[in-house]
């Protein structure tokens, strides 16, 4: 939300005034950062609600975390601009300054890193027991958001949420075995065993060698590095569908390994996380740089949608989008161009000139460009939601923390807008 007017140096919030024509009674509402509390409504009548399905124009909470203009196509972390995080940070360290608001000092990152690290196995009967009673070819995004609430199971005392250092202990096993759970999912699909964690090596690091370590396995820097990125750029965003699933989740005040799952069953969907696959598929079903304009054709004349285009709230170019570009750039130069590369680049300059896109302020989105990164490093497709979601855990993790600490928070339960049949009494089967 845009800050308030300023006037005379001080923020003083501005007014928005509400009659009901029915009575005549007007009430007088501040505006703070832009919004304003539903509330007053029920002072003009106590059954006035306003319909807004998909919370078009809904804030449905307060928070620190992350702040996105979607006109400006700006998104910072705790006030840290995106495209310095990802210069700069590591995902361990954002993960810290989402949780606890700050950047930590020396001491403490050494601190958390010794604690994640320290947390990232996972119990033998989950490994054994598990895992193994999936089908042979479970899509691993399905087995990772059973795997989720799977794990709470082995934490009863996580159902304890005010106690602040169980809290801390959940969050802190949530972000650990994330990596451990994909790697895991992975491993099982190819029918490999599985790569217990290595204490030694970073996040990306342990990550990536629990996935492809046959034999001899020596992660490259600059892949490191781009995992590491990556997981920074998926960190967080305010609002959205997974996040907003454990808010709605964890405000029934369930464990945060339920929650989780509830977000990531949201994040799977295709027009969410589930979009990086979708736009690899819609890649290689065009097939050839010949087909794109047909291909574009076809999504104007409503024939589906271009996967990866378009945002909520990004009316602009998403700018983790232009990040993931230039971490492909390094990441090609290591793995080799991604022959889709072509058609997506083409797609996006068709697109960008097209009105249909333009009128629409449809524009690439983080999912538009990171399956091609993904694939070049070898990931399934059927991956690449998987790897949206172990870094997306703390930016659930972060905002079920900060709802938990709200004053204003209560159990989630929308009202409706009731169109159904009035009071009508029962017809025995034979007089229907
Ligand atoms: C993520 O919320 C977040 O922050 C999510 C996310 C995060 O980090 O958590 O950023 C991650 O989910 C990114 C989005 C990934 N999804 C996709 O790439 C799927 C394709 N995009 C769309 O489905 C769509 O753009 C959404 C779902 C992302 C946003 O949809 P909205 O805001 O509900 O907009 P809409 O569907 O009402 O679209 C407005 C118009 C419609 O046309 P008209 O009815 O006005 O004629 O734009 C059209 C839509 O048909 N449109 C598209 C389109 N997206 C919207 N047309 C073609 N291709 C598209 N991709």
């Amino acid at each position: 939300m845009k800050p308030g007017r300023l006037l005379k140096g001080s923020r003083v919030p501005e007014t928005i005034t509400i009659t009901d024509d029915r009575t005549g009674k007007t009430v007088t509402v501040p505006i703070n950062d832009g919004t304003f509390s539903s509330a007053a409504l029920r002072e003009l009548d106590k059954n006035l609600f306003i319909y807004d399905p998909a919370f078009l124009s809904t804030a449905a909470c307060r928070s620190s975390i992350t702040y996105l203009d979607g006109d400006a196509g700006i998104l910072r972390y705790r006030g840290y601009p995106i495209e310095q995080l990802a210069e700069h940070s590591t995902y361990l360290e954002v993960a810290y300054l989402l949780l606890y608001g700050e950047l930590p000092d020396e001491g403490q990152l050494k601190q958390w890193t010794y604690d994640v690290t320290h947390h990232t196995f996972i119990h033998e009967n989950m490994r054994k027991r598990f895992v193994d009673g999936f089908h042979y070819d479970a899509h691993p995004m399905g087995m990772f958001v059973s795997a989720l609430a799977a794990l709470g199971t082995f934490y009863p005392e996580s159902k304890d949420i005010f106690d602040p250092d169980s809290r801390h202990k959940q969050i802190l096993r949530l972000i650990a075995k994330t990596p451990t759970l994909a790697a895991m999912c992975y491993r099982f699909s190819v029918g490999l065993p599985f790569f217990l964690p290595d204490n030694e090596l970073s996040y990306p690091a342990n990550f990536l060698t629990m996935m492809w370590k046959v034999g001899e396995y020596e992660v490259h820097p600059t892949i490191e590095r781009a995992m590491d990125v990556l997981f920074i750029l998926h960190a967080d965003h305010e609002q959205n569908c997974g996040t907003t699933a454990m808010r709605v989740v964890g405000s029934s005040q369930a464990d945060p390994y339920s929650a989780a799952a509830s977000a990531a069953s949201a994040l799977y969907g295709p027009l969410h996380g589930g979009a990086n696959e979708a736009v690899v598929r819609m890649l290689t079903d065009i097939g050839s740089f010949d087909n794109v304009d047909a291909f574009i054709e076809d999504v104007k004349s409503g024939k589906g949608k271009l996967m990866g285009f378009g945002h909520r709230v990004y009316k602009n170019y998403d700018p983790r989008a232009r990040i993931v570009k230039q971490t492909a750039d390094a990441v090609f130069e290591v793995t080799g161009k991604n022959p889709l590369l072509d058609i997506a680049l083409k797609l996006e300059e068709v697109a960008l000139s097209d009105p249909y896109f333009v009128d629409r302020k449809l524009y690439p989105n983080v999912d538009f460009y990171s399956g091609l990164i993904y694939q070049a490093l070898g990931f399934p497709v059927d991956m690449f939601t998987v790897l949206f979601a172990i870094p997306r855990t703390v930016g659930w993790l972060a905002h079920w923390d900060e709802m938990l600490n709200d004053s204003d928070q209560k159990i989630s339960r929308p009202r409706q807008w009731y169109t159904g049949a009035g009071e009508r009494d029962y017809v025995k089967l034979g007089d229907r």
